[in-house]
């Protein structure tokens, strides 16, 4: 087969061609995830020559200062030939950030390091049945006129401007919570459907309590999963309190420009994809 041509960006007509990608390597359909992926992102692929994507990924540039790279996939007939290091250069040389961050497999861990990622925490996934909502009565469904405060809290948080991935949020998530105060908002939470289980995130708060109440009262009742940084032993508290398993363990990735990010006040990715 002959897989040296170049890679190219994809659009919506090869969303079903990145599913079968993605079910080769055993991971699910995503629906709506890959859907949010190609709204707020840009997907490259590499033709087999056979009517296939070989290899695919997603780069979701936030302004100038980070990208978030996921959806990293070879397909395991072609694995081990150079596609994933060809892959990701071709998507960092047309990205114009300063830095870029992922999360990593250990598939991926080692062809990250090579191109000059380096680890800077760990990530595990907690899985089980949500009993919630909880009725805590400190948050309130999110208004229109609350989404410049989120815009604003999540640029200090995040350390990037994502604003059309914060736009989106209303829409994609299920449930979208704020807690309001005197200056404008505490924190925001939200969970989305991802195939037939629940992602709670994003949570961004301004302190533990908040973001605790926020996660009591936007998780669904039903399978529900919680994408948890070492950094919060609060949030891995309440999940093991609530019945909640470690399901893998994946490593937090940055490269280049030190990401001006306050991981104290992110408690939730929106997905390991979109950070
Ligand atoms: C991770 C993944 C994308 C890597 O793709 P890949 O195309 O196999 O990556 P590369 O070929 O560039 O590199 C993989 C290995 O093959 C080696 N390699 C590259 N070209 C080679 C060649 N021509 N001949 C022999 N080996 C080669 C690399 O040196 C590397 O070796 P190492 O892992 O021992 O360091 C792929 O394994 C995958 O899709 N995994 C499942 C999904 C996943 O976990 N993705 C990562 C999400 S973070």
């Amino acid at each position: 087969m002959d897989l040296d041509r170049p890679a190219r960006r994809l659009g919506q007509d090869d969303l079903a061609a990145c599913q079968r990608l993605a079910e080769d390597r055993e991971w699910g359909r995503e629906d709506r995830k890959w859907r949010f992926l190609f709204s707020v992102g840009d997907v490259y692929g590499i033709d087999d020559g056979n009517g296939e994507l070989a290899a695919a990924l997603v780069s979701t540039p936030y302004g100038g200062d980070v990208a978030a790279i996921s959806m990293v996939l070879v397909a395991k007939r072609y694995e081990r030939r150079g596609l994933g290091g060809r892959i990701m250069r071709h998507a960092m040389d047309n990205t114009d950030t300063k830095s870029f961050c992922l999360t990593a497999t250990e598939y991926g861990r080692p062809l990250y390091e090579r191109l000059g990622f380096r680890s800077v925490g760990l990530c595990t996934t907690y899985k089980g049945t949500g009993e919630g909502p909880y009725k805590r009565g400190v948050s309130v469904p999110a208004e229109a006129a609350d989404m410049p405060a989120v815009h604003a809290l999540d640029i200090e948080v995040f350390g990037a401007d994502r604003s059309r991935l914060v736009e989106g949020l209303p829409s994609f998530c299920e449930t979208f919570r704020v807690v309001r105060d005197e200056t404008g908002i505490k924190g925001f939470g939200g969970v989305w459907w991802n195939d037939d289980r629940a992602v709670v995130g994003p949570v961004t708060a301004q302190d533990a309590e908040t973001a605790l109440a926020l996660v009591e009262e936007i998780v669904p009742a039903g399978p529900i999963r919680l994408d948890i940084d070492h950094r919060h032993p609060e949030l891995v508290e309440w999940a093991r309190g609530h019945g909640l398993r470690p399901a893998f363990t994946t490593t937090v990735m940055e490269y280049g420009a030190p990401i001006a990010n306050d991981p104290a006040r992110l408690f939730l990715p929106v997905a390991q994809a979109l950070g």
